[in-house]
């Protein structure tokens, strides 16, 4: 006979913030280390809700660090971008980092700025956590979906199409943007291309969901170039109804942790119509190389995995 866990009450409070994606987490402390069970419960919370919300947490670097510890492996910053040399896990989100890269985006697509980190890399992480210090009043608002429900949402064949097909994720300048000499010379240094399923298995869950990140997923492979374009215009529209969405209005203290494995996310474009300065920063967990239903892994075709920022100290 198999045993049977024990239950116990859970360590934290869990408050779906909608049908499909979301909840916020309260009762933890996330500024000392958690006990084993919060972090237990804290872990099955993101494998159901995709991003966990937690409020007034005001953490110094030393302790963002800390915390992702605790999950995983933090990465480096960003593969593409560097890292801040006291601390190499820590990427900075702030609204000029935009400005720097590219000149007059244009959103001529609705769901351009959607995009799951660092998909351009064999082994996108498997988790981000996000952390809130300077927040504008008003924009500037977060916004996730859950892409294994909205694989579920697909009719049944399409489901079979899609989970026999595989995407190529390239690190390349947003659609209807013209990218800085800075940008183009970053990422010709250090550039990122790979072949992942189209459909991911999750590892944890084995749930299905779709691998498709907006920003990097440029074509289907082996399907004609028309063929190829109008499945993703299809896709990556129904991935982002707003029945699998939830969105976050941040407060400083506020950090968002994601499940980068079964989720896209929206950077907001609203905080551009605006003065409002508005600084975050990242951590990712490093993550597993995705593998599609039929069992076969993604493809390296260009650059290097995203490395654990940990190498850097050894
Ligand atoms: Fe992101």
């Amino acid at each position: 006979m198999s045993a049977v866990p024990a239950l116990r009450p859970s360590t934290i409070d869990v408050l779906p913030q909608s049908a499909h994606i979301g909840a916020e987490i309260r009762g933890a402390d996330l500024s000392r280390p958690l006990a084993p069970e919060q972090v237990a419960d804290i872990r099955s919370a993101l494998l159901q809700w995709k991003v966990l919300f937690f409020r007034d947490q005001p953490l110094s670097h030393a302790q963002h660090v800390a915390l992702a510890r605790q999950f995983g492996e933090p990465t480096i910053g960003h593969p593409v971008f560097g890292f801040e040399a006291d601390y190499p896990e820590i990427y900075p989100v702030s609204r000029n980092r935009k400005k720097a890269r590219y000149q007059g985006t244009e959103l001529v697509r609705p769901w351009s700025g959607w995009h799951t980190d660092v998909t351009a890399a064999i082994n996108p992480p498997f988790a981000s956590i996000l952390r809130g210090v300077v927040i504008p009043p008003y924009s500037g608002d977060t916004q996730w979906t859950n892409l294994a429900a909205a694989y579920q949402a697909l009719s049944e064949p399409l489901r079979r199409f899609v989970d026999g097909l595989r995407g190529l994720h390239r690190y390349t300048a947003p659609q209807g943007s013209v990218a800085t000499d800075d940008f183009v010379n970053k990422i010709q240094r250090r550039p990122l291309l790979t072949e992942h399923p189209l459909v991911r298995v999750h590892p944890e869950t084995g749930e299905k969901s779709l691998l498709i990140s907006p920003t990097f997923l440029q074509s289907i492979a082996g399907l004609a170039p028309r063929e190829s374009q109008v499945l993703l215009e299809l896709l990556f529209e129904h991935a982002i109804r707003p029945e699998f969405t939830v969105r976050f209005k941040w407060e400083p203290g506020s950090i968002a942790f994601w499940d980068n494995r079964s989720t896209a996310h929206l950077a907001p474009q609203d905080i551009f119509a605006t003065d409002f300065d508005r600084q975050l920063f990242r951590i990712t967990l490093g993550g597993e190389v995705p593998v599609g239903p039929d069992g076969r892994a993604s493809v390296s075709l260009e650059g290097d995995p995203i490395t654990a920022a940990r190498a850097l100290q050894e």
